[in-house]
């Protein structure tokens, strides 16, 4: 018998992990639950609860409006900031919290077009999310542009294993490209691509890079100001725990401060925001990527999400994810791969996030049962078991919990 094998070796992880007294931040109910999807929505930080409580009986239900000026303004910049420290490798003033990601994306690709004009090609994976796609083709429309797309022409083949390279990029650039879209961390294979080489290709043509870190911030230290990228965006409720609907993150390299754009010019992105008179100015810096009204509960519930992040440090969080990850690919390995189940995520665990996808023709159904049986994964079309191990959270024992159980039902269909 292998070592992997034995639970006691999965426990024996678990007493040597420096973070496990971090999941006790956590409210985790003792259900017996093995919960393998805190990268589409992460658990609940225990002190969320009296975080937004102490907003709406405090600063809502006594202080009422006066709560504006009493800090619910500067809530999406300090925020910004705090995430953009700890996940991001970004300076003060550089991050805003605002809005979802779906029009965070908008914002920054019209922006981007904006600054590069005369130029009209967006280029993006054609495996890319499915709302990063929409957005890419959407505004490459209303600008008489159109989409370079990367990745394979037959919709039937499998989505690539491994990352995007610079190469694979500058394959598509040329004088007309005016942004490359891309995720960070694959939200299928988990591929991790090189942002600075990537955005050094990029920027070798002349054109510009935005980052969806969706399933990177959070999972992976982020270093976009050492990486010179120039745009990046990214949700909060998977790895940052920011709690359901949670609102999504800007950032943008200082350089283009002053000439940026946002295509949703609103009354909180105003040079002035109560002056209410005149045409719209666009504010200073990133507040600029301000709409409308933020939400004052939502962003608490999304600081206290980051203050654990903090709390733990990027990088040991980094260290637990490619351990879990690497444990369960070899455990897929030896108990999943006589079933026919195959590793569609990168095999190195330095190219891969913290999830990992599994393939097997009974996908769906597999995902279905496990979760009948109190393991929750993801299924992602057509036929991924998508395995998240939000390092916060997720133990060893999880991991060998959540295999085996994959395992005996594939023994069963056997
Ligand atoms: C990579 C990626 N981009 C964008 C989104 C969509 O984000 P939102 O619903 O905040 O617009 C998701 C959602 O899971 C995602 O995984």
């Amino acid at each position: 018998m292998a070592v992997t094998d034995s639970r006691a070796y999965a426990e024996q992880l678990d007493a040597d992990d420096r973070l496990a007294g971090l999941r006790l931040r956590f409210e985790i109910p003792d259900d017996g639950v093995v919960y393998l999807d805190g990268n589409s929505l992460g658990r609940l930080p225990a002190a969320t609860p009296g975080r937004i409580d102490d907003v709406v009986r405090d600063e809502w239900g006594d202080r009422l409006i006066r709560s504006w000026s009493e800090g619910w303004m500067d809530r999406p910049f300090e925020v910004g900031d705090r995430l953009g420290a700890s996940l991001l490798g970004a300076g003060p003033g550089q991050t805003v919290v605002c809005d979802n990601t779906t029009v965070n994306l908008f914002k920054v690709l019209s922006s981007a077009m904006d600054l590069r004009p005369g130029r009209g090609v967006v280029v993006a994976h054609r495996g890319e999310f499915p709302t990063d796609r929409y957005v890419a083709a959407e505004v490459a429309r209303t600008r008489g542009g159109s989409v370079a797309w990367l990745g394979p022409l037959d919709p039937a083949a499998p989505w690539p294993t491994e990352p995007v390279t610079a190469s694979d990029v500058a394959a598509l650039l040329h004088d007309d490209v005016a942004v490359v879209l891309l995720s960070v961390v694959d939200y299928r294979s988990s591929a991790l691509v090189d942002v600075a080489s990537v955005t050094q290709a990029v920027h070798d043509a002349g054109a510009l890079v935005a980052w969806d870190c969706s399933h990177a911030g959070g999972s992976v230290p982020l270093d976009l100001v050492g990486a010179d990228a120039d745009f990046a965006v990214g949700c909060s409720y998977k790895f940052i725990n920011g709690g359901p609907g949670a609102p999504a993150w800007i950032w943008a390299h200082p350089r283009h401060h002053d000439a940026m754009t946002n295509p949703i010019p609103g009354w909180m992105g105003h040079a002035d925001v109560f002056a209410m008179t005149g045409d719209y100015a666009a504010a200073e810096g990133i507040r600029r990527f301000m709409t409308g009204t933020p939400s004052a509960i939502a962003l608490a519930a999304v600081d206290a999400g980051v203050a654990l992040l903090e709390e733990a440090g990027m990088d040991a969080v980094r260290a637990k994810g490619m351990a879990l990850t690497s444990y369960l690919v070899d455990l897929a390995d030896e108990w999943l791969a006589p079933f026919g189940v195959e590793v569609a995520s990168p095999r190195d665990a330095a190219r891969r996030g913290a999830h990992v996808t599994l393939r097997h023709p009974d996908a769906l159904a597999l995902t279905q049962a496990l979760t009948d049986r109190g393991v929750i994964p993801d299924f992602r079309h057509p036929d991924g078991v998508r395995i998240g191990l939000a390092p916060l959270t997720t133990r060893f024992t999880d991991v060998h919990d959540g295999a085996r159980a994959l395992q005996s039902l594939l023994a069963a269909l056997a």
